[in-house]
């Protein structure tokens, strides 16, 4: 038996992997995140397999409901959504079942960031903009942060920012990111990204809040920095017609003239 954690993608159901699809087919117990994981996921379990909403249940229970499916020999697909490495609250569930014994695996999801830089047709890392992409949150009623990891921390690098969990906050985002960004840093949130009511609203650090309005209050992403200007950016070297390397050797005296596939 073998609890499988799942990441199911940030919304669309079309946006799973073909593994994750296929262990969620093959396990007769299915627990899930069920504020954010579709429900159209739902339809791979096999007919009769029992399936849990863990939306309003404790570690405890959600423990004791995986630990009753082990007793019975039951395999459990464990569904959280996006990726599981960023917030998924995985990280206490493995220790709990590290000390009861019971084997997991781990399967990636494609992670909000990823789909709402997809929505916005964005590349995060532009060179000589931004090469480094900081996923992060601002403190919630349930989570501080540890100290030094500010948002002013943060912005003070420049590097592109993908804000989790924090468009309620925006206010203080702004507060905080304008003196190291500027007032006329892009700006865009998208929420609900790849879900059929996903929205884009894209601005500066000066307007983002009041083009918000009171409109996006929750599962929205706030991607900020200079790379989301989508342009001013240089042409990476990788392309780069005189640009000596492996699969395109300038010259006999290259240092990749007799590198083969076979020598990698
Ligand atoms: C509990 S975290 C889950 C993150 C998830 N594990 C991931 O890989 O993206 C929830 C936050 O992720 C972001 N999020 C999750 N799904 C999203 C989506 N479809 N569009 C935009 N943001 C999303 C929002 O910031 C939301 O508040």
């Amino acid at each position: 038996m073998t609890v499988h954690f799942i990441g199911a993608g940030p919304g669309a159901p079309d946006l799973l992997t073909l593994r994750g699809r296929d262990i969620i087919a093959s396990c007769p117990v299915c627990l899930y995140a069920g504020s954010l994981v579709p429900e159209a996921i739902l339809g791979h379990c096999p007919k009769d397999a029992k399936i849990v909403n863990t939306a309003a249940m404790s570690l405890d229970d959600i423990i004791a409901e995986i630990k009753a499916a082990h007793d019975a020999g039951q395999d459990v697909a464990r569904l959280h959504s996006g990726d599981l490495s960023v917030w998924s609250a995985m990280g206490e569930q493995l220790r709990r079942l590290k000390a009861l014994n019971i084997p997991v695996s781990v399967t990636p999801g494609v992670p909000s960031f990823a789909a709402a830089a997809a929505a916005l047709g964005a590349e995060l890392t532009l060179p000589g903009l931004a090469q480094s992409v900081v996923l992060t949150r601002t403190p919630g009623r349930a989570s501080s942060m540890p100290e030094g990891e500010t948002l002013t921390n943060f912005a003070a690098t420049g590097a592109t920012l993908a804000i989790h969990l924090s468009v309620q906050n925006i206010d203080k985002v702004v507060a905080d990111l304008t003196p190291a960004y500027g007032a006329d840093c892009p700006v865009a949130v998208v929420y609900r990204a790849s879900w059929p009511d996903q929205q884009i609203v894209r601005a500066t650090l000066s307007d983002i809040a009041a083009k918000l309005g009171e409109g996006i209050t929750r599962t929205a992403l706030i991607l900020v920095g200079p790379a989301l200007a989508g342009e001013g950016f240089d042409e990476s070297c990788l392309y780069a017609v005189d640009y000596d390397r492996r699969y395109r050797p300038q010259s006999a005296e290259s240092p990749w003239a007799s590198w083969s596939h076979g020598d990698d």
